[in-house]
């Protein structure tokens, strides 16, 4: 049984360090302290495993050489010196850069800073911008990618009103994701539609293809032609809805996170399958992913008890997004827009339309999601 003291061997350690008090315990923990700061405790291994030293990472592509589950696990830091040099109980010994340290332990920004919505949300607050605009200028296309990050939704106006014009977007961020309908797909009405999407009929709120592995991450759906009488868009904020089932009926949250369904999709040139939750949560318990398709999903045979909870934890989540819900947002979509959307929080549909009034024509296509995510964090401000 260790003794808990501490020992201070290294009183402060100056310029370049921001004067930080470096104090190794008992335990072999490294305690780092600065100026009115709460002292942070820093693990031996956690520590090693990411010293910026060439025999533990790769000067060139910062990667990690050193095997790091091969790491005593009883490793233990047994020197801090003033200039900036750690020791540690293998023998290993390296100098810390100068700053190093102050950003290893700075706290992380949150993952996303997620502006949860609801029907009333003001066009004006709308992430938009013109396709010249992000053509011109990247920090306008970083300045939308943060406002697609928050509000899970950005409109993109001036894009060619031609049937691959969308692409334009989507070229400044990186390939598209192909699957077996192609690249750029029409959306619109057509005789022997292969999908309700391809009918006049409303679509409810869903997200597209949870039968895929993974599942697409974002959706550009670029108009073309939208004149029938109706044919408006709809979009649910689905972490809101998550969030707000997660307050207002906690079991019917937890049920629909545990239960695996079955999303499939079934032709003659595919078969598509993935079973997975309604609602993902990751190992912190923040909701991660909504999948909601109607056509598509089926949940197993469980047994009766199991699927009286599923059902009516579904209808629960289902009374939250519904059309007529307060979390509808609805807006109509011009020729020359593209809507992009979060495939993995948002649920989308549309209202009916009448086709003998009009014409509606929209183009979609995806992008998976690190690429969206790689261009915004390339393009965040420092
Ligand atoms: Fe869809």
């Amino acid at each position: 049984m260790p003794v808990a003291f501490t020992v201070r061997l290294v009183a402060r350690i100056g310029e370049g360090f921001a004067h930080m008090d470096l104090t190794i315990t008992a335990q072999g923990l490294l305690q780092v302290a600065g100026a009115g700061d709460a002292p942070v405790l820093l693990h031996p291994i956690w520590l090693r495993e990411r010293l910026p030293d060439a025999a533990v990472l790769d000067p060139q592509t910062g990667q990690r050489l050193e095997e790091a589950a091969e790491t005593p696990t009883d490793l233990r830091v047994t020197a801090a010196a003033h200039d900036g040099t750690i020791a540690f109980s293998d023998g290993f010994a390296t100098r810390l850069p100068a700053g190093w340290l102050a950003g290893a332990i700075a706290v992380q920004p949150h993952q996303a800073q997620h502006v949860h919505w609801d029907g009333t949300l003001d066009a004006a607050r709308f992430p938009c911008a013109d396709l010249a605009d992000l053509r011109a200028r990247p920090a306008a296309l970083g300045a939308l990618l943060a406002g697609l990050d928050a509000y899970g939704f950005a409109i993109v106006r001036g894009v060619p009103i031609e049937p691959d014009g969308g692409l334009a977007f989507a070229d400044l961020i990186g390939p598209i994701r192909m699957t077996n309908w192609g690249g750029m797909a029409d959306v619109k009405a057509i005789p022997n539609a292969y999908d309700l999407t391809m009918t006049p009929r409303h679509l409810e709120p869903h997200s597209d293809n949870p039968y895929r592995d993974p599942v697409p991450g974002y959706i550009l759906l670029h108009c073309l032609q939208n004149d029938a009488d109706g044919g408006d868009s709809t979009l649910v904020d689905g972490f809101h809805a998550a969030a707000m089932l997660r307050s207002i009926d906690p079991a019917a949250f937890d049920t629909l996170t545990r239960t695996d369904v079955t999303f499939r999709y079934h032709d003659d040139s595919a078969f598509l399958e993935h079973q997975a939750p309604l609602i993902e949560r990751n190992a912190a318990g923040d909701v991660v992913q909504i999948r909601y398709n109607n056509r598509t999903e089926m949940v197993g045979r469980l047994p009766v008890d199991q699927l009286d909870a599923y059902y009516a934890a579904r209808a629960a989540f289902w009374k939250l997004i519904a059309p007529v819900s307060p979390l509808t947002l609805q807006f109509r979509l011009q020729p020359g827009e593209l809507l992009v959307m979060d495939n993995y929080r948002l649920l989308h549909g549309r209202t009916g339309y009448t086709l003998a009034t009009g014409s509606r024509h929209m183009r979609q296509c995806y992008l998976d999601r690190d690429m969206v995510g790689s261009k915004r964090r390339l393009l965040q401000p420092a």
